[in-house]
């Protein structure tokens, strides 16, 4: 767990009168009331075993979901040939590659076990495919080739049994043009978190470029906080909301979920579909960087505490 989620944690089982004790060099974290323990690793203990797996899981998801008819992002698996022979042998993977990327010109390559965005890579080309497909199963058991979504907005709602709580829009990470500054000057306005994804994506920009006046240039392709996109809360005013919610509950239901994120993509052709789907609750920068940001995910912990205890 990330250091601002462990201090929510502990605030609020201050204030709910709930013993909190770390063990395990901070692996751990157990909780009593009432008689009752409970542990927390990394996650609230609260979905069944199953549904966090296939939730971890990004082509297991698209499986389960696709089967009940739930828009989701198509993917096609490949295996590492190594690791799961019985499933895949080498030259079969090439095979996939080249289907997969004649039929669709741009893909996304992903890992699926990945999280914050980590080694998912946006390719132009046969080539770039390729190329990736080898960096991943390198160090992956297995990974997922996507079609490219032209994406307009992300979302993520967090479900807890059966009801959406909150619901965020994120942008991608993006400076606008002053008309005098150049890249480097408007990106340290933005206060970018400080890690490896964050400076890979601005080492493929051009800093001494000065944008024209409103001009946008987008510092990464993708939507994670994590790479320094932004979050704004929305609310029922959203003409988006009740169909994001209405969806995000059916997934959620239909992975069988108790507690989750799901994020759900907007297309530029107004087409909605699930991403992915967390069985971990993360919220860390979401509750730094939004305005109220903590008192929010306070909310949402709070209503997860009461259910473990229940
Ligand atoms: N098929 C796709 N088309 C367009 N963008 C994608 C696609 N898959 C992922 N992305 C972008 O990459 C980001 C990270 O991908 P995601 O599947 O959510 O992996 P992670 O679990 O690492 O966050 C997404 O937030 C989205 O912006
Ligand atoms: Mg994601």
């Amino acid at each position: 767990m990330k250091k601002e989620s462990i201090k929510m944690l502990q605030e609020l089982c201050k204030e709910m009168n709930i013993k909190i004790e770390s063990l395990s060099y901070g692996w751990i974290f157990k909780l009593s009331k009432d008689n009752k323990v409970r542990y927390i690793t990394g996650n609230f203990d609260i979905n069944r075993t199953a549904s966090s797996k296939i939730a971890c899981d990004k082509y297991g998801t698209f499986e389960v979901l696709k089967s009940q008819d739930i828009p989701i992002i198509k993917h096609t698996m490949v295996f590492n040939p190594e690791e799961r022979k019985e499933y895949i042998k080498e030259n079969e993977i090439w095979d996939i590659v080249y289907k997969e990327f004649d039929k669709e010109k741009k893909v996304v390559v992903k890992p699926n076990y990945g999280f914050e965005g980590k080694g998912v890579f946006l390719c132009n080309t046969l080539e770039e495919t390729k190329e990736a497909v080898k960096f991943l199963l390198n160090r992956n058991t297995s990974i997922s080739i996507c079609p490219f979504y032209d994406i307009k907005k992300e979302y993520r709602a967090f479900y807890l049994n059966g009801e959406i709580l909150l619901i965020y829009e994120k942008e991608k990470p993006l400076v606008i043009g002053s008309g005098k500054d150049n890249v480097r000057t408007l990106v340290e306005n933005l206060n970018l978190p400080n890690n490896d994804v964050v400076k890979n994506n601005l080492s493929k920009i051009d800093m001494d470029y000065i944008p024209k006046e409103n001009e946008k240039i987008e510092l990464s392709w993708k939507h994670n906080l994590y790479g320094g996109a932004t979050a704004k809360v929305i609310d029922k005013e959203n003409k988006y909301y009740e169909e994001i919610e209405h969806l995000a509950i059916r997934s959620g239901k239909a992975l069988d979920m108790t507690f989750a994120t799901i994020d759900i993509i907007n297309t530029k052709n107004d087409e909605l579909y699930v991403l992915e789907i967390n069985s971990g609750v993360a919220a860390s920068i979401f509750s730094r960087i939004v305005k109220n940001g903590k008192e929010l995910t306070k909310e949402v912990y709070k209503k997860a505490l009461i259910e473990i205890f229940k």
